[in-house]
């Protein structure tokens, strides 16, 4: 699975631009999979990553 790889890139340009990220695992699955219109097998939501604007920069 490539999603490590991806999280640690997501993780190194929200730096790069002085924005927050972080990795979360844990979210309802099949609701994500719904509205992102995915199955949850052939694809499916494995990593949810908020990004944002730090509040104290
Ligand atoms: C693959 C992965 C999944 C994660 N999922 C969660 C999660 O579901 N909930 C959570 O609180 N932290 C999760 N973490 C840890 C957070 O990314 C973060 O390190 C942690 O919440 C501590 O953040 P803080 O130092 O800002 O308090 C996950 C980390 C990784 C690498």
């Amino acid at each position: 699975m490539e999603a490590g790889a991806i999280c640690e890139n997501i993780y190194l340009e929200a730096t790069s631009l002085d924005m927050g990220t972080v990795a979360v695992g844990a979210f309802n699955d099949a609701l994500v999979n719904e509205i992102l219109e995915i199955d949850g097998r052939s694809e499916a939501a494995l990593l949810i990553m908020p990004l944002g604007y730090l509040k104290d920069k």
